[in-house]
């Protein structure tokens, strides 16, 4: 079955002891329309293996940070990704980016920069940072990067983004987002 929409949520990284001394409970929102979300590809979009295909991620400035940064995985179906799946690289603190563990990924896309603040200092926003998101991306071969062929295969195309300094103070807060595609599909010329 095809998620005809991107299913979406925001969730604080989980350090329970940290957390619990702090007082604070670990935010989980769900389909809110303060975080970004994959306008494209859309769901059921079909992409060949070594094919590139659009990419657009509309970024969420919900916490006014400077910079919207994002990580961009494939991940395998047939469930959609869970934040189970999500960890950050240093941990609870400002300036940890968000991705995704070991073992629940095909392939990494890696980590992209978008500036914020436009509507401040213009159209142009602050200065670039890091790698700014491509238009396209290209979808990897896995039969010839991992030995591994899939036929018609479900799956995700996700979007791991990090907000820091989100009130009320909250160091970091994760987004997950995703949205399904074909793999190698059949019906594919
Ligand atoms: C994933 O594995 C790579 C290579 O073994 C390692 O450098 C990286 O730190 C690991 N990442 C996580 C989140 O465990
Ligand atoms: C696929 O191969 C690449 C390159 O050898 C490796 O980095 C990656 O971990 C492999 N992925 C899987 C899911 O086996
Ligand atoms: C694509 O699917 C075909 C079967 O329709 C299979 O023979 C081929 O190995 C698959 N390609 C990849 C890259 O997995």
């Amino acid at each position: 079955m095809l998620t005809m929409r991107t299913l979406s949520a925001i969730v604080a990284v989980s350090l329970p002891l940290l957390l619990q001394a702090e007082g604070l409970l670990i935010r989980r929102q769900e389909d809110t329309s303060e975080h970004g979300f994959i306008s494209s590809p859309t769901a059921g979009t079909e992409i060949a293996p070594g094919a590139s295909f659009a990419f657009d991620y509309a970024t969420s400035d919900w916490c006014h940070q400077g910079y919207s940064i994002f990580t961009v995985w494939l991940t395998p179906g047939p469930d959609a990704p869970t934040f189970s799946d999500v960890t950050s690289t240093t941990g609870n603190t400002r300036g940890s980016v968000g991705e995704l563990i070991n073992g629940t990924y095909l392939y990494s896309w890696g980590e992209f920069t978008v500036p914020n603040f436009a509507w401040l200092i213009g159209k142009a926003g602050l200065p670039p940072l890091g790698t700014p998101p491509p238009p396209t991306l290209t979808m990897p071969n896995l039969l010839e990067l991992n030995g591994t062929s899939y036929t018609n295969a479900d799956f995700y195309l996700t979007v791991v983004d990090s907000f820091w300094d989100c009130p009320p103070d909250i160091p970091i807060e994760l987004g997950l987002d995703y949205v399904e595609i074909i793999y190698n599909a059949t019906s594919a010329a």
